[in-house]
């Protein structure tokens, strides 16, 4: 079975006394330890249905089944789970909490999980050592470069060892250099921990390099899904 299911999935907003679809009818599947990539314009309902997959958002019709199991419909305790357990986010933005060190930032979602407390301190360190990280741990996402900030970003995504990674373009702020480091590390943790990514990118090109599967979202449809067979 998929690790994912998204069934006849559409979410609409009021505007007035219509409705706006922001998503219409989406299909698909994800595999356990596939990287998807979700691209369109502006507007296309990426952020929604990234919003959705993460269980952030379940104001919608339709399925999105992991595992069997509909978030749409769970109780707020399994939801919470899934939140904390089961998806990691990475944001084009970071989403620092500004007024705390990396090492506190990267801290913040084992506090959530009542991971052990005397163990916190390691599995942080860890975290950002293997980010490259360890002589960061004690600057404020001021003092960091945008690339050592989503990797900051992507130690705290991964504290809690999530089988899925949502990133929502996470190199949308990040010059060409920064942004291949950036992809490059989504893809070795794909490739090494077989964690499942789903990435939404403005690049099509990086999008067809790196991912199993790419899926063109246009007006809230989906367009086209590509498999990219040479990965
Ligand atoms: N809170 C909201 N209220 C009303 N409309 C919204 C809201 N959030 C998103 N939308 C609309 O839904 C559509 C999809 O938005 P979004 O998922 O953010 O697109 P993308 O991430 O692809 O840029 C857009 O038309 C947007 O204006
Ligand atoms: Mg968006």
């Amino acid at each position: 079975m998929a690790l994912i299911q998204v069934e006849h999935l559409s979410k609409t907003y009021k505007k007035g006394d219509n409705k706006i679809y922001a998503l219409r009818n989406i299909n698909f599947d994800i595999q356990e330890g596939e990287y998807v990539s979700i691209v369109g314009k502006s507007g296309s309902g990426k952020s929604t249905l990234l919003n959705l997959l993460g269980g952030m958002d379940t104001s919608a019709e339709g399925g999105v089944y992991y595992n069997g199991k509909n978030l749409l419909t769970m109780s707020e305790k399994e939801l919470s789970y899934h939140r904390k357990f089961t998806v990691g986010m990475i944001f084009q933005s970071f989403n620092l909490i500004p007024s705390r060190t990396a090492i506190d930032n990267v801290k913040l979602p084992l506090i959530f999980s009542n991971y052990p407390i005397m163990l916190r301190e390691t599995r942080a360190c860890e975290l950002l050592y293997n980010m490259g990280l360890y002589n960061r741990a004690l600057h404020y996402p001021s003092e960091l470069s945008g690339g050592e900030a989503q990797r900051v970003a992507i130690a705290r995504a991964l504290a809690n060892k999530p089988k899925v990674i949502l990133a929502d373009e996470p190199t949308g702020n990040l010059d060409t250099a920064t942004s291949a480091e950036i992809i490059g590390l989504l893809k070795m943790f794909n490739e090494k921990h077989k964690i499942t990514i789903i990435m939404v990118t403005h690049d099509k090109e990086t999008a067809h390099k790196v991912s199993h599967k790419t899926i063109l979202l246009s007006d809230g449809e989906i367009i086209k899904i590509t498999s990219n067979r040479n990965q």
